[in-house]
């Protein structure tokens, strides 16, 4: 149960929840849809995003509700998206840019450069579009705050994970560089960068990250939804939560490069495809 001084907190705030239905993103548009918020929820699934949306119209009956159908990987269907959300709810004080894919899980010399767009135009554009055309809303209103979604691959970075870690890391990276900037003009505007561990969603669909799933997401979202709500309530600008997440973020602060990966290597062995580790797999050029 959210405590009161957390409901008081966001009441009425209105709040935009990306790759809203399903995982992280579904546990967080019922954890704001709980404490009195009015919501916009857009995901790129319409069959689930409706489910989201009739569960909430029920469970909720009196909350404020937009939502769309939407590729955050389309800059244009932003600008129309974000337009309508401050029409419908009269404004936006919250943006969070949770959606996202999973990466290839394949070594770099396997995995095709088609899979490295995508997760790029997934996971860092539609966070970089998102985050430029938002800016405007939340400027206007006497409290805003943006929530990005990196993850403990945008502090450390085990092998088969280079693309998902590199549009991980990159959101990083844009939001320090953000915040920075905001301190110096809107200092009003919050900005947070989320680094969940294993968190046990849907996110894992290809046949192969089974493994990887079993092993590591074991962390309920609606605990992450929870923690979210409470550290930016108090301002707390990094928020690093989940399986796993408390040592990630210690040996990478602590430990050199190379034992990091050495070390990072041994956890996830036998994780990946046997076929891409062969010493004698046919180079360097196998997929496009
Ligand atoms: N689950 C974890 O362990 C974990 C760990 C670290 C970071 N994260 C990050 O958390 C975020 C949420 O992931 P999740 O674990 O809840 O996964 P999930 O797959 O359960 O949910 C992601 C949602 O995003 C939606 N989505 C995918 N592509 C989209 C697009 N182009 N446009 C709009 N919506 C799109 C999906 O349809 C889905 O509903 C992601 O950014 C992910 O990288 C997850």
């Amino acid at each position: 149960m959210p405590t009161t001084k957390l409901i008081h907190f966001y009441q009425d705030k209105a709040v935009v929840v990306t790759g809203a239905a399903s995982g992280i993103g579904l546990a967080l548009a019922h954890l704001f849809a709980e404490l009195g918020c009015k919501l916009a929820l857009c995901d790129i699934d319409k069959k689930a995003l409706n489910e989201v949306v009739k569960g909430i119209e029920s469970t909720h009956p009196n909350t404020e509700l937009y939502h769309s159908v939407l590729d955050v990987a389309d800059e244009d269907a932003w600008v129309v998206f974000l337009a309508e959300t401050a029409a419908a709810l009269g404004g936006i004080n919250l943006l969070i840019n949770n959606a996202g894919i999973e990466g290839s899980g394949q070594p770099v010399w396997a995995s095709t450069t088609a899979s490295l767009k995508r997760v790029m135009d997934v996971n860092f554009y539609g966070m970089a579009y998102s985050t430029k055309h938002v800016l405007p809303y939340l400027s206007n209103e006497p409290w805003a705050a943006l929530i990005n979604v990196s993850s403990i691959f945008g502090l450390m970075a085990p092998p088969n994970t280079a693309d998902y870690c590199a549009s991980k890391f990159a959101i990083r990276g844009y939001t320090e560089s953000l915040k920075a900037e905001l301190a110096l003009v809107h200092p009003h505007i919050q900005v947070h960068l989320v680094h969940p561990g294993g968190i046990n969603t849907n996110i894992t669909r290809l046949e192969h990250s089974q493994r990887f799933k079993e092993r590591f997401l074991k962390t309920e979202p609606s605990a992450l939804a929870n923690k979210i709500a409470n550290a930016v309530m108090h301002n707390r600008a990094r928020i690093v939560y989940g399986y796993q997440s408390q040592r990630a973020r210690l040996a990478a602060r602590i430990l050199p490069l190379a034992w990091l990966s050495s070390l990072l290597g041994k956890l996830v062995k036998g994780l990946g495809l046997e076929d891409d580790y062969h010493k004698d797999h046919s180079g360097f050029t196998t997929r496009k």
